[in-house]
């Protein structure tokens, strides 16, 4: 907290410095996954748009790979203002006390992208993002990555392979829920630190969607992967709410016509990073990667759904309800 207070100070100094100089606003966006991924590549082609259409009134910093903060740290840090940009996995608004996020971890609650874009491009989507104004945050669009496979060094075919597992999850109480349904052990750590935990036998295995297990270099600490696609991994690109209401029209407007494009790209190109990812990890041969037989996955499904029951009283029985009805 201290380190992010400092820096605090040192952007406030910066940007009154800056006022007076009439030089660029500095948007800083941090985030937490390798610069190759869909997220990575959303937010430098986000950069490249916003100084361009900005005319060089705006300067963005993208900061990858958690080089200025880890996870929870990242969202203390937006909320202070020493960065203005993230694009945190909507597994993480739990400990910020916007539980209603974790709809989108229930197993198995979205079959595609077309389902969930139902939910993210209308009003669910929307009523969501606003939940986040009152902690001083603005969300302003969400970002695909994709379905998650579940990973460990034995194989898991069906339900009880996970037993005893342990399993490292994001902060979400959902993924907690669906781990301890599954009978493995969650725990929750940082993003960063998950490769050296699955190095060192500290957890067992994991889960990811292929793009991240592979630019983080997964696959070389997990001798088998189930392609389970039993839930969905995405962002909302969020902003402090003080600076982004506080910007001049004349740079807001350049802005969000980037961050428009942005995220058309980051969509569009987020499945076949998926699946690149996919394939240069059976190319490595170094994972042996398993498809589900329907029986196996019908049998994953049932000892999954009573999550979504046991999950009402975090998230809310009518947001479940608002995305079962959304997607019908
Ligand atoms: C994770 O912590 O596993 C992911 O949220 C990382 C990310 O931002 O994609």
């Amino acid at each position: 907290m201290k380190k992010i207070l400092a820096a605090t100070l040192v952007a406030s100094a910066f940007f009154a410095s800056n006022a007076m100089a009439n030089s660029p606003l500095v948007i800083k966006f941090s985030h937490v996954v390798s610069p190759d991924t869909p997220k990575g590549k959303g937010a430098e082609r986000f950069k490249e748009l916003a100084e361009k259409y900005s005319e060089g009134k705006v300067v963005v910093e993208v900061y990858p790979n958690s080089q200025l903060y880890k996870d929870k740290e990242e969202l203390e840090a937006l909320q202070l203002g020493a960065v203005q940009m993230l694009a945190p996995s909507l597994a993480k608004f739990g400990p910020l006390g916007v539980r209603e996020f974790e709809v989108f971890d229930l197993p198995y609650i979205f079959q595609n992208k077309d389902q969930l874009r139902k939910v993210t491009n209308g009003e669910v989507g929307k009523d969501l993002l606003a939940r986040l104004e009152p902690k001083g945050i603005k969300g302003l669009a969400y970002w695909d990555n994709g379905f998650k496979i579940m990973s460990a060094n034995s194989p898991i075919h069906t339900v009880d392979d996970f037993l005893g597992l342990k399993m490292r999850i994001q902060s979400s109480k959902v993924l907690e829920s669906q781990m301890q349904a599954l009978d493995a052990v969650p725990q929750v750590m940082a993003f960063s630190e998950v490769y050296q935990a699955l190095q060192t036998g500290v957890v067992d295995g994991t889960e990811n969607p292929p793009s991240n297990m592979y630019t983080q270099k997964m696959h070389e600490v997990q001798k088998h992967a189930t392609l389970s696609d039993h839930g969905y991994l995405g962002y909302a690109v969020i902003v402090n709410k003080k600076f982004w209401d506080g910007l001049d029209e004349a740079v807001r407007a350049p802005l969000e016509k980037a961050l428009d494009e942005a995220t058309e790209y980051a969509n569009d190109i987020a499945q076949q990073e998926n699946d690149e990812s996919l394939a240069a990890m059976k190319e490595s041969g170094r994972t042996t990667f398993y498809e589900l037989t329907p029986e196996e996955r019908n049998e994953w499904i049932e000892q999954l759904r009573p999550v979504h029951k046991a999950m009402e009283s975090r998230i809310g029985a009518e947001v479940i309800d608002a995305v079962y009805k959304a997607v019908e």
